[in-house]
């Protein structure tokens, strides 16, 4: 369970002026928080992150609007529908990942375990397999 990607409900304080929700380090997601970035006005029709990372673990949440995130483990593919501020997508590392369908407005925010690293991408689904069967991803 722990290197499974899932999705972990975060805490939320529903109130009449507005709801709150807010996720720790180390307590809700099981890493260390090195970067944060968010992906938005995404034209219809786009999808992005068809890659996998050889160490770096994610953290997906939809601040507002909708959007699909496809995992792959290189055997199974699973579609999770990204649209509650409360929810996240645990990604951990080794899994091919693509977002998918964002709707108008939609606002995508990742946090991430590492630095941001071109050599930790894997960004060729042929690789991705390879890596996959002989046990190195
Ligand atoms: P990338 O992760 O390649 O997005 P996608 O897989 O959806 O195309 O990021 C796109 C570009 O943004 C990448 O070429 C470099 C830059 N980038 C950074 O400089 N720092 C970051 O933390 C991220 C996520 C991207």
């Amino acid at each position: 369970m722990v290197n499974q990607p899932r999705i972990i409900q975060l805490p939320k304080f529903l109130d009449e002026r507005g709801n709150l929700s807010f996720v720790e380090q180390m307590n809700h997601i099981p890493f260390i928080i090195k970067r944060i970035y968010w992906i938005y006005d995404v034209p219809g029709g786009e999808s992005r992150g068809g890659h996998a990372y050889k160490q770096n673990q994610e953290f997906i949440i939809s601040l507002s609007g909708c959007f699909d995130v496809i995992l792959d483990d290189g055997k199974t593919k699973s579609l999770f529908s990204m649209n509650r501020s409360y929810y996240g997508l645990y990604v951990p590392n080794g899994i091919w990942r693509e977002m998918r369908n964002f709707s108008t407005n939609s606002l995508a925010l990742i946090l991430s375990s590492r630095d941001y690293e071109v050599d930790d991408y894997v960004r060729d689904y042929g690789d991705f397999l390879k890596l996959k069967g002989n046990g190195e991803l």
